[in-house]
This record gives C-alpha cells, structure tokens and sequence, in this order.
C-alpha cells in the first residue's frame, strides 16, 4: 500500500517534506540562535506553475521542524524561484522599520532579507525571471516583498538563482547569479541589498550541459594549510556526463569584484547523480563553510516513489580543500556531527580476510533506523586483475544492494540495479568512483536511510550521492572478498537516532 512505500522510503535523519515534492535547497541560514532551511515546495507534487518556498527550522541541521509557507506563489508575481537568505544585521536595506526588533536575540536593528527570483512562465507568455527582495519581521517565518521589486531586471527569461553574501574585505554584498543558457556566472554588488551593480562575469570552459543554475561562491580552508581558496560551484541541468543534474566546481580566487579560476581544472561534486542545486548556510557558527543539496535528479524525479510526497535534502556537509596527489585543492565533503547519532552500535571489529578464503560477516540490521557502516581497509595481498571487497544491502526478496572496492581499476563501486522499487530508463544504475592511484588502503563511510544512500570515501575525498528504491526494507548487511587479502582495521556499523518528526 502506499502507507508501505511511504514509510519504507522515508529518512530518519534527512529532511524530507510530509507530503508534495521538493527540490532546490534556498536561503540557507543561520541567524545566531537556529538553522533555516527554505526548500522549493510543490504542494501539487507535479510541474504545475505553483512553485514556493518552504521552511524548515532547526538547532543542529538534523532536528527539522517544518513551518510550512514562507513565501508564495502568486498570479501577478509568478513563481518563487530559488535564492538566498542573509542576516541584514545593521538593516542596510532599510526593509525594517525602524524600532522593529525582528531577531530580538541577537540585538540588531534589521534582521533576515530574502534575494530570490521570480519566475513568470506560469502567467505570460513572453515571461521574465527578475530578481526580488522580501525581509521578514517575524524572524523567518514569512516574507513581505520590498514595495518597489524587482531589484534585478535583466529582461532576462533565464537569469536566476541569486546567492547572497557579506564580503568583508570590500564591506559589501555580493550576488552570483546564473544565466542559465548563456552559461554564464553573473557577479553584482551593493551596499544596501537592493541596488545592484553589475561587477564582472564568468564564463566558464568547464563543462557546459544545457543549463546553468543554482551558483554558489564560497571561501574554503585547504587542509593542512593556513591558505584558503574561494570555489565556485556550478549545477548544471541537463547534460551531465552521469546524466541529466550535477554539480561543478572551480577553484580560484575573488577580490570582491572578479571571481578567476586558478586554471582549467573541473570537477565535479560526486560520483552518483542524486545531489544538485548545492548552497551553503551564510553566518555558520565558526565560520564553519556547511550545506546542503537537493537528493535528486530532473531526469526521473517526477516519477519516482512514494506517491504523496517526493525530495530530500542531503546531510548536512562541512566542507574544505584537500590537495590531492599532483598539488591541485580538490573538494572534501564530510557529513556534519554524525558520531553524536549513533543511538547503537551492532558490530565493531578488526580481522583480516585471507586471500584464499570467502570471508564473510553478516550483520541484522533495523529496518527502523538510519545505518552507519565505516570500513578502513589494507589490500595485504593481490593478483592481478580479479580482487574485490563487496558490501551488500540484502533482504530475503532477493533484492540487493551492492557497494564495493575493486582492486584493479582502482574504483569504488555503487550498484542499485539489485532494487525493485523503481525502474526508469534514466534512472542508472551504476556508479564508480576512482581512488588514488597508488593507494593500497581506503576508508569508506556508508549512510543508508530510507530511500537515501550517502558514500564518503576516503575522508570524504569522494561522494556518491544515491537514490534507492527497494521493495521491501534492506535487513542485512553482508561483507565479502573475493581474491583479495584484506586487513580489516575498522569495520563498524551503526544504528541512528532519529532526528526527524515522524
Ligand atoms: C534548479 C532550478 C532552479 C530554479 C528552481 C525551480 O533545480 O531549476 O534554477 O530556480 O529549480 O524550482
């Protein structure tokens, strides 16, 4: 029955919506006291013209309370597209009246302001998408639009996706747009979030697809190191090389006006094809650089399951720089807090998986919970090209989930085509990330919550971010060898607690 599928495949630890469909991540956060969320929200579930913002409120980017509608749709203003959310401390914007304490905890005299595009395609023919300001007196519950929108009018039908933020160094707001078939970044800044100043534009040649979107601009720590890069991310929908949405990244370097890549190099954010539409939360505690992303793909996302409901986000991520094997800073992803969910441990255990011998462990797992497995891995003895350590998700229907290191290529495997909940001629079915060419060890940490499954690989070097759609509940957990000897350093797996209302 529907009431089957619908708890089957909904996270525990994710959000998720309670009923209709979800995608980007907008106006990420944190305003001194508590996370904002704000989603893209279909209510209808269906590419009907009602397109909002949702919001979510939380303490930890875990515990999620839903709030329902922070700003809508409408017949004279169209669609609210995606954008951003920044906390306007000293009311630059003069959107607050004055003597209206909006965030009363954090003594300020303005409070949050909302930059987000409006999209008329559902009410004109020759339509436009312009840039809108709305600021709430209510600390993020609902948002008035500015009296004199649009703050951004390029004439423009596919300009879209503002990202906002404070750059200190030149003590103004910055804006990133994208201009979706031009291909084209497009950087603004003001002092005051309403007049925008056109300041440079960046055109990249990374990979192209059909549409840019969704631009985010962020500073970054390399590891080890007290530099720091700034990395443009790039969604881009369709034409991914998986397949239809993903993500890009450059990095290089920005003096307040021009973003320059360091060189050509690209990459992209994972190696599944389920995470697009990536923002990261202004004003993070710490300056910590975190985010979220959309758990899905505009190839298969209006027909896959459940019915009533449809979209989730990603963990919560922290991210930084690592310089990989030739000097060059790639993406590290790593979820946030996850050590402080584990509700149980059901296996912990070092042992070594001989290379003649089909070493197995089978662990029960809860079908009620979220799982955490961590694997840390020594190859002691291979011959080439056979060799395989396989991870398996299995239920006594015979469906199964297989996750696994190959020796030879160097890769890490996802495979979803053991799962019978879901078929669509988009929807692939492998996956493979390549590890570090001379590495004889890896590391990999698997999150499997209802129809969600998260691959970090070595320390988070790697992402797979992955749909999974079985019939019935994944209810054990089988690891494997084959011609392969293994010293097994950690192999854990972990019951969460749940964070979401269910
Ligand atoms: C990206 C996107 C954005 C747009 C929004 C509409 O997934 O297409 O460009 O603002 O979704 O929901």
């Amino acid at each position: 029955s529907d009431d089957f599928y619908e708890k089957l495949y909904r996270p525990h630890i994710h959000f998720s919506p309670s009923f209709g469909f979800v995608n980007d991540p907008c106006g990420l956060v944190y305003d001194g006291k508590q996370y904002h969320l704000y989603y893209q929200f279909r209510p209808m579930h269906n590419l009907t013209n009602e397109v909002d913002w949702g919001h979510a409120v939380s303490p930890d980017m875990y515990q999620w309370e839903d709030r329902g509608h922070a700003i809508v749709n409408s017949d004279e203003k169209g669609m609210a597209f995606t954008g951003s959310v920044v906390v306007d401390g000293q009311n630059t914007s003069a959107l607050f009246p004055p003597g209206k304490a909006p965030l009363p905890a954090n003594q300020m005299k303005g409070g949050l302001v909302a930059l987000y595009t409006r999209d008329d395609r559902s009410i004109r023919k020759n339509h436009k998408s312009t840039i809108h300001a709305a600021w709430s007196g209510d600390g993020g519950n609902h948002y008035e639009d500015f009296a004199h929108n649009p703050v951004l009018d390029l004439n423009d039908p596919d300009t879209r996706d503002p990202q906002v933020f404070w750059h200190a160094p030149s003590q103004k707001w910055v804006l990133a747009l994208a201009s979706a078939y031009t291909h084209e970044i497009l950087f603004y800044g003001s002092r005051n979030l309403i007049k925008w100043e056109h300041l440079s534009t960046f055109a990249p040649a990374g990979y192209q697809g059909v549409e840019f979107e969704c631009p985010n601009l962020v500073e970054l720590e390399i590891e080890g190191e007290k530099t720091k890069k700034w990395v443009l991310f790039i969604s881009l929908n369709p034409g991914s090389p998986q397949g239809g949405s993903s993500i890009q990244y450059f990095v290089g370097s920005f003096d307040g006006k021009k973003f320059v890549a360091d060189n050509s190099v690209m990459d992209f954010t994972d190696f599944a094809k389920d995470s697009y539409a990536l923002q990261i939360f202004n004003d993070a505690p710490d300056g910590v650089k975190c985010g979220v992303s959309w758990f899905g793909n505009w190839q298969y996302c209006f027909f896959q399951p459940p019915k009533n409901w449809s979209g989730a986000m990603t963990l919560p991520r922290q991210f930084h720089l690592r310089r990989n094997e030739i000097g060059l800073p790639m993406l590290i992803q790593r979820p946030v807090g996850i050590d402080a969910l584990v509700a149980k441990t059901l296996t912990s255990s070092q042992f070594v998986m001989e290379y003649e011998r089909k070493v197995e462990k089978t662990v029960a797992l809860p079908t009620n919970a979220a799982i955490d497995v961590r694997l840390e891995a020594q190859v002691t003895h291979s011959v080439e090209p056979n060799g395989w350590l396989d991870i398996e998700f299995s239920n006594k229907d015979g469906e199964v989930l297989s996750l696994g290191y190959q020796r030879q290529t160097k890769s890490f495997w996802i495979d979803r085509s053991g799962l019978k909940g879901f078929s669509n001629h988009t929807f692939s079915t492998h996956f493979a990330a390549s590890l570090p060419r001379d590495s004889k060890s890896f590391q990999a940490q698997i999150i499997l919550d209802g129809c969600t499954l998260e691959v970090y690989l070595n320390d988070g070097a790697g992402v797979g971010t992955c749909l999974v759609f079985p019939k019935a509940a994944l209810d054990t957990l089988t690891l494997r060898s084959s011609q392969l000897g293994l010293d097994v350093k950690k192999f854990e797996v972990n019951a969460l607690k749940t964070t979401v209302k269910e």
